[in-house]
């Protein structure tokens, strides 16, 4: 039995997943409510909430899958990248209890593990493929010749797709997170009202930039000169906005991930990652690569946020020898 522990950004999380895949148990803790105040994640806030949360994650993980410590085989760990308080959380939690119950401890990069999320869902092989996570830290095309072999194609240059979502939400007055909140505004839109900024679409790079087309819908809300504090936009304005907005960011992650398939000869596409839940992404992304003839997964929605489950691709790593000592340290910072 593996037992794998999640703090990297602001939700805390454990699973318990034996050999064959199968998810024994999960908990995720979200922090939503904590940060909405804020209208993003307060590393400080993030961290203490972790600290307090950590402990009953994992006992309630064990108890949904009528597992006792003695049982387990392994620990695994997301130790990056992430924000530095989150992630020493679990890393120190992990480290006790390999220490305690003398179990290896295993080491899981948190992108790779969106990515993974497809493989668990799929239950059958999908490497090699293009692994595309779109979360709220991160828009990145993996060229994966495996799952323990990821080459990272191409990433952001400044937003992540999420974290436009979020940002975006903010600017229209909608709550936080703003990708759901934007999904559901959307829905009443116009998806053509504006023709906002597709950037680098006819570009070969496979890199991401969306502060762009940020700029651009604060431009459409106040126009230059004027005060977004001072706009009186209708609700169809705002759904408008958000439609034409949620238009744009989904046709450059498909152009993109079209262009990293060519790219590689890969005829296999998994996406991960919380933007991936977006009903306009999902509904579309199929619609393209069945024109493609590629065989699509999408981590199923409660895969795509944050959560323990898509770290059983430490069982890969466990099988491959890939374990720690109990120097492992975190890694904050996106490994190229
Ligand atoms: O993967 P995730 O839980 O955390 C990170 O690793 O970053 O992703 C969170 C991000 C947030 O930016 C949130 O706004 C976005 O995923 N998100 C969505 C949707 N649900 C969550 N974006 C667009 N549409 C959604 N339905
Ligand atoms: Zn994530």
């Amino acid at each position: 039995m593996l037992l794998i522990i999640e703090s990297t950004c602001d939700e805390t999380a454990a699973a318990v997943i034996d050999e064959k895949l199968q998810i024994r148990g999960s908990v995720v803790a979200s922090q939503d409510e904590l940060h909405r105040i804020y209208g993003g994640v307060v590393p400080e806030l993030a961290s203490r909430a972790h600290v307090e949360r950590i402990l009953p994650v994992i006992d309630e993980a064990l108890r949904r899958a009528d597992v006792t410590l003695a049982e387990l085989t392994v620990v695994a760990v997301c130790n990056t990248p992430g924000l530095a308080g989150s992630l020493l959380v679990g890393l120190a939690a992990a480290k006790a209890l390999c220490a305690a119950l003398d179990l290896p401890l295993v080491a899981v990069n948190h992108l790779h593990a969106h990515v993974y999320a497809c493989r668990v869902a799929a239950q059958e092989e999908v490497f090699p493929c293009i692994g595309f996570v779109v979360s709220g830290g991160h828009s990145t095309l993996f060229d994966c010749r495996s799952a323990l072999e990821f080459n990272v194609l191409g990433g952001t240059i400044d937003d992540a797709a999420g974290e436009a979502f979020d940002k975006v939400g903010s600017l229209l007055g909608l709550s936080y997170p703003g990708g759901p909140a934007i999904e559901k505004t959307a829905a009443t839109g116009n998806p053509k009202a504006f023709r906002f900024p597709r950037t680098f679409a006819n570009d070969d790079r496979l890199d991401f930039s969306f502060s762009g087309l940020k700029t651009a819908v604060r431009y459409a809300l106040a126009p230059q000169g004027t005060e977004v504090a001072d706009a009186r936009p209708t609700q169809q304005l705002i759904a408008d906005l958000a439609a034409s907005f949620q238009e744009a960011v989904v046709d450059v992650l498909i152009r993109k991930a079209e262009q990293a398939l060519a790219r590689t000869g890969h005829r296999v596409l998994c996406v991960g990652g919380g933007v991936a839940a977006n009903g306009r992404f999902r509904t579309k992304l199929q619609e393209a690569m069945q024109r493609n003839g590629v065989r699509l997964h999408i981590a199923p929605r409660e895969l795509c946020t944050d959560n323990a489950v898509m770290g059983a691709i430490a069982w890969e790593r466990f099988r491959a020898g890939l374990v720690e000592t109990l120097e492992l340290d975190i890694i904050p910072g996106l490994q190229r």
